[in-house]
């Protein structure tokens, strides 16, 4: 997708080094950085320099190659894995695309585990963007049947950001969007800030803007009144992790739209690509929740009146906080599950249809 008029993807090899927009500046300052050594590919996913479910699947590629230049051997391989494993809990894709790189890397001669290390990562980031557009032309038809039943824009809320940052490219939640924005369907996005750390406000509305999507950003309460009035069409989500029968992980603050939306009869969609579900868990509730930093919801980041990005403390110093980074949205409360190879119901049968083989 577009920053200013040049084209980007979220993650990328140039001159044989690995570079990625560094998350936390943004939208108040676009800095890229190259990511080298196994604790700067660690910190970078632990620390959200880059974030997402499906970019932190491709920078653990990545950080798998880049280790393998430097030592390829079984030992060096485990290690990797296992450290970067250990970064975030709750997006799958994290394991998913170590697997990945294990299973195509271990039974290789150790001298040809670097190259093939490099090519593998570079096929998990093409494959990524792949699935999302296919996911954006799946959810371009229901944005267009929405479109055909009324006057103006198709209003799509979102939250927290499953944009193109989040993914190599495209965008989850997003590509429907990109796609009917494309195709000359008027559509508006709603964009929830996401307290605590603010995907919504700083990543979506950053990006929407930069491609040049109208959106209005509203703080995380207005969805339900919004929806009351019948001011959303429908509302798109990302996830991090979905169950075989589809409950949805994702970012706190996700089942909330989803009960305001099912009161309201409101469509409710999550972007799905098949990275992201875990056939291993039926129940949601089995799935690791993330407990990040206090310090996240004491204190918020924005530009300083000087214009440096810095974080202002909103709570008195004694209160504890808490901060729980996903919920849990059950399947009966998802019209369907938007993946690469079509709209699924959010159970079981549904998802099974359509991935017999990953499913088996
Ligand atoms: O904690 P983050 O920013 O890594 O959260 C992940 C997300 O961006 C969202 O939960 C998103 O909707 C799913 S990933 C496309």
């Amino acid at each position: 997708m577009k920053v200013g008029d040049r084209h980007y993807r979220s993650i990328w090899v140039e001159d044989g080094a690995v570079k990625i927009i560094d998350q936390r500046w943004l939208p108040h300052e676009f800095r890229v950085v190259t990511v080298e050594t196994l604790d700067e590919f660690a910190a970078a996913i632990r620390d959200m320099w880059v974030r997402g479910a499906p970019l932190i699947g491709a920078t653990a590629g990545y950080g798998v190659a880049c280790a393998m230049a430097r030592d390829a051997s079984d030992a060096s391989l485990a290690g990797t894995c296992e450290v970067l494993n250990a970064t975030r809990p709750t997006a799958v894709n994290l394991r998913w695309a170590l697997d990945a790189m294990r299973n195509a890397l271990a039974p290789l001669p150790v001298a040809d585990r670097a190259s093939a290390a490099f090519a593998k990562a570079a096929a998990i980031c093409d494959e990524d963007v792949e699935i999302n557009r296919q996911i954006g032309l799946h959810g371009l038809e229901i944005i267009r049947e929405i479109a055909a039943k009324k006057d103006g824009p198709v209003n799509v809320l979102t939250h927290c950001n499953a944009g193109w940052i989040a993914t190599v490219d495209w965008g989850t939640a997003t590509s429907p969007i990109y796609q009917a924005h494309e195709a000359g369907i008027p559509v508006h996005v709603f964009v929830d800030e996401t307290r605590p750390r603010n995907q919504g406000a700083q990543l979506t509305a950053w990006e929407l803007s930069e491609h040049g999507v109208p959106h209005d950003l509203i703080v995380d309460n207005a969805g339900g009144h919004l929806m009351q009035r019948g001011e959303v069409d429908l509302v798109i989500v990302g996830t991090d992790r979905t169950t075989a029968r589809g409950d949805v992980c994702n970012k706190i603050g996700t089942y909330l739209k989803a009960l305001a939306a099912h009161d309201n009869g409101v469509p409710f969609y999550v972007a799905l690509p098949s990275p992201t579900i875990d056939w291993t868990i039926s129940d949601g509730f089995e799935i690791p929740i993330e407990e990040r930093s206090p310090l996240e919801v004491t204190k918020v980041q924005g530009k300083l009146e000087g214009g440096d990005t810095g974080w202002v403390q909103i709570s008195p110093d004694a209160s504890p906080a808490r901060n729980p980074a996903f919920d849990v949205t059950p399947a009966r409360l998802v019209t369907g599950l938007i993946t690469e190879r079509g709209v699924a119901a959010a159970s079981p049968e549904g998802l099974a249809a359509l991935f017999p083989d990953l499913a088996a």
